[in-house]
């Protein structure tokens, strides 16, 4: 056992891979320098898009609305109605495929989607609060344009088109006139847990997710966004930071060699080293990597190098049963190849349990908020890969208790259920 811990942490310390080769203050610093590049138009990988969406409105009760949420490989619907003590209620639950997930779409078949999605619910609300989990620029007017496909969506010429509009005009064509506002995923937990503050007074709000992909929202001072000159100095919004195209975190060879045959290579870096979508593919790499280094016995290694797919829920059920089926279970590998293997896959967890750290931290110091025990900053966390990855919850939140703690900063996580759906009917309901 002692054998095996040391082989793979002298391995993933000679690839960069190890927590302990990764400078945290210096990560930090180039986040927030990242941050404030984006929000003043300087070259930046944080595109640090405004929202549009100012987190103080109330939210009118008993007003029903539409609500879409356009996740990584999935589409639900549903409609929401608050209650007055705040709380929501949703009815009319379907769950989809996501339009381009499992096949190519022309954006006419793509739209044409949403449409047969509304149709039987256009009599139930006069609204839609659209929560969109790719990256989408944002119009004052609550629309979004898609900039570019995340998460292996294909249906590339809906690249650049509004997507609001293009569902409304089509859905006005046969009678119906519903408003659009479109939101991004993190925007609408950011606004979920600013839902549960009647309970607790917060300094600020952040929104984080880690699930297929990964990303965060902040609220900011409008006079800090330089790059526009239309918003009104004295507002705040919330600002969708795209992290998971954060491009200064040091990656090893093999993020190089996992990125080159991803869609979008060179993109989304900072994404393909912790969200779910990749950290079994990245485990598996590893693992390979390893065995051309010799790390596994001359009966396993021939095994491991025919493997040819390892999901992030796969590898994380191998560590909770080593010795069970799925693609790395085969009586082939020694009790010490297995928790070599174990080893690796946990190093890759304390990694992105690091950044995610990083990352959240970031986004809290911006807020500037957070100086007094009562009004802690809420941080809302969402996505399966941070609550279901063995150890990367707690390891994440150890790392922010010391990078923030360490600060005197308070902050305060919450995990708000059904927080897309909850934030998206907020954004609907509150846009004028
Ligand atoms: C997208 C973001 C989204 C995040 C989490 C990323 O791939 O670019 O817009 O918020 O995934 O779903």
């Amino acid at each position: 056992m002692a054998r095996s811990r040391e082989k793979a942490q002298e391995f993933l310390k000679a690839l960069g891979m190890s927590t302990d080769s990764i400078g945290v203050e210096q990560l930090l610093a180039e986040f927030r320098a990242e941050m404030d590049a984006g929000l003043s138009g300087a070259p930046s990988s944080l595109a640090m898009i405004p929202t549009f969406i100012p987190i103080d409105r109330p939210v009118p009760a008993g007003t029903p609305v539409i609500v879409l949420d356009a996740g990584g490989t999935h589409l639900r619907a549903a409609t929401v109605v608050f209650d007055e003590a705040g709380r929501a209620q949703a009815d009319d639950f379907a769950r989809f495929r996501m339009p381009g997930a499992d096949e190519e779409l022309s954006a006419e078949a793509f739209f044409d989607c949403f449409v047969q999605i509304l149709l039987p619910l256009a009599h139930k609300a006069d609204r839609v609060g659209f929560c969109f989990s790719y990256p989408a620029e944002i119009t004052p007017d609550g629309d979004g344009r898609l900039l570019t496909w995340t998460k292996e969506i294909r249906a590339p010429e809906v690249e650049g088109a509004y997507i609001g509009r293009n569902i409304g005009d089509r859905l006005k064509a046969r009678g119906i006139d519903l408003q659009f506002t479109l939101l991004n995923d993190t925007a609408a937990v950011l606004l979920a847990g600013k839902s549960i503050a009647r309970i607790q007074d917060f300094g600020s709000y952040v929104g984080f997710i880690l699930g297929t992909g990964t990303n965060t929202a902040y609220v900011e001072d409008n006079r800090r966004i330089t790059k526009r000159n239309d918003l009104a100095p004295q507002g705040r919004q919330a600002i969708n930071v795209e992290s998971g195209n954060f491009s200064r975190s040091p990656r090893t060879a093999v993020d190089e060699r996992l990125d080159e045959g991803t869609n979008n290579p060179g993109e989304y870096t900072f994404e393909k080293m912790i969200s779910g979508a990749y950290l079994g593919r990245l485990s598996l790499r590893l693992i390979k990597a390893a065995a051309d280094e010799g790390l596994f016995s001359g009966r396993g290694s021939p095994h491991l190098r025919q493997v040819r797919r390892l999901s992030t829920v796969q590898a994380d059920r191998f560590l909770r049963d080593p010795a069970g089926a799925g693609p790395l279970g085969n009586p082939a590998l020694t009790g010490a190849d297995r928790e070599t293997a174990g080893f690796l896959i946990s190093g890759v967890i304390a990694r992105a349990a690091l950044f995610a750290a990083v990352n959240i931290a970031a986004a809290v110091l911006k807020s500037g908020a957070g100086r007094s025990p009562v009004r802690p900053v809420c941080v809302n966390i969402d996505g399966s890969t941070y609550y279901k990855t063995r150890g990367l919850q707690p390891q994440a939140e150890r790392h922010l208790r010391d990078i923030l703690g360490g600060r005197g900063v308070h902050f305060k996580l919450v995990r708000v259920p059904d927080s897309p759906l909850i934030g998206a009917a907020v954004a609907g309901l509150t846009r004028p």
